[in-house]
């Protein structure tokens, strides 16, 4: 097969800081998805991208190139309209779990096609794979079957959606190009439109545990994200919500699961639960549906979103009766001063979490369900010296050490009581037309 353009004059372009045009792009996200664009090739590219940015028409054609190299999925033929939640990733970011069941009480299905984790985030599937049974992979029949009988469903992605996307991710992984925001953009929404949800909310995380590491970078992916769903037909908006301390007390996978079922409970930390609602209120109202939030709260209080949690988890052949895993070796942290806790320093949990076992540094490595970091105190709270502050969790006390360190100079305790956090700190919708 003749080649229509050649890798060499479409890397010098965005070197240049010229602009791709829609042929240049399509071209050669097929033919790097061929093999005929070697991955050296592609990681000059992506680094040009990187440096030199891309225009709005740029991201909207590379994302609806990646688009185009696997399947769509369709959700028309559901009763009921479709809503999916995004989030970019945090420390305990938990969130999914109560998310899904809850919106799907109000008759908008929520289609979670999720991953497993990498580095100091932790993944859902990883998460509700700590539950006795749970299965993550389902065909595509079947996924369709429990969103119409359930109205939630968390799975694994298949491998056919933006698999162009699957194959640039790998590579940006190894070659410090992750961190350009036309790519995660474009990588997020390309599977997000794959997919073929009719809204989508986007949780985009801002702080030290989180890719976005300031407000500025954080509401340009926002609103890339936002525009390029908009323009793509999906309903979507975006909340900018910290990410500087953990979420919630747990970072690991079982103990998140465990602090999930606690806010299905009616209980559960106050920032879970108020991130849980504002994000079930955006999902809904995206769908056309006018819950509000006392109403969500209800759900959450009543046993509605309980119930359809457990009918999610019993469908993939998990027992939500069963007792979860715990590690088999723990240490406490105890407060060395009186005061107040101050801060807890988001990527230090996350890491100190990952060391412990409960993240990954392969894409092949196995997890620990029950490791991770479990917070008794929240930032802002009183603490006596001497009184427990969190509690590592390892099937390999041989971990703790390296946790430790991590954790070294990552609270403060002072004497005046911190201000007020808030958890959603913006919301970027669609511009008008
Ligand atoms: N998540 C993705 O799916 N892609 C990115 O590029 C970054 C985060």
């Amino acid at each position: 097969m003749t080649e229509q353009h050649d890798a060499v004059d479409i890397i010098r372009t965005k070197r240049d800081r010229g602009e791709l045009t829609p042929e240049q792009i399509d071209w050669v996200i097929d033919a790097y998805t061929r093999g005929v664009v070697a991955d050296e090739q592609m990681s000059s590219l992506a680094m040009a991208i990187l440096l030199n940015g891309m225009t709005r028409p740029e991201i909207a054609r590379w994302t609806a190139a990646m688009i185009a190299s696997g399947e769509r999925m369709d959700f028309s033929g559901l009763s009921r309209p479709t809503s999916d939640k995004h989030s970019t990733g945090g420390v305990g970011d938990k969130i999914t779990l109560p998310l899904a069941p809850l919106v799907a009480v109000f008759d908008v299905a929520v289609p979670q096609l999720s991953g497993r984790g990498l580095g100091h985030t932790g993944g859902t599937l990883d998460k509700l794979e700590s539950i006795p049974g749970w299965q993550a992979d389902l065909t595509n029949d079947a996924m369709l079957a429990q969103l119409e009988d359930v109205g939630a469903v968390i799975c694994a992605a298949g491998a056919g959606l933006a698999p162009a996307d699957k194959k640039l991710y790998a590579l940006r992984d190894v070659t410090g190009t992750v961190e350009a925001i036309p790519l995660i953009a474009s990588s997020i929404m390309s599977k997000k439109i794959a997919e073929g949800t009719g809204a989508l909310v986007l949780d985009v995380k801002v702080g030290s545990g989180a890719f976005m590491k300031t407000r500025e970078d954080a509401s340009e992916l926002a609103r890339t994200m936002v525009d390029l769903g908009t323009d793509a037909g999906v309903n979507t908006v975006a909340l900018i919500t910290d990410m500087s301390v953990p979420l919630g007390l747990t970072a690991g996978n079982a103990l998140e699961v465990r602090e999930s079922v606690e806010v299905l409970s009616g209980g559960g930390p106050q920032d879970v639960v108020d991130l849980t609602v504002a994000l079930a209120d955006e999902m809904t109202r995206a769908a056309g549906q006018e819950v509000g939030a006392d109403e969500l709260r209800a759900a959450l209080s009543d046993g509605r979103a309980m119930d359809v949690w457990r009918r999610m988890i019993s469908a993939q052949g998990g027992d939500p009766d069963a007792d979860l895993p715990t590690a088999a070796e723990t240490e406490t942290i105890t407060a060395d001063a009186d005061g107040h806790l101050e801060h807890v320093d988001a990527l230090a949990v996350g890491v100190a979490a990952w060391r412990l076992g409960a993240g990954r540094a392969r894409k092949e490595d196995p997890v620990q369900a029950g490791a991770g970091v479990e917070l008794h105190v929240r930032p802002g709270e009183r603490v006596s010296a001497g009184q427990p502050l969190m509690t590592l969790h390892t099937d390999t006390p041989e971990r703790f050490a390296r946790a430790q360190e991590s954790l070294a100079g990552a609270w403060r305790i002072s004497d005046a009581a911190p201000a007020q956090r808030e958890v959603v700190l913006d919301r970027i919708t669609a511009r008008e037309a």
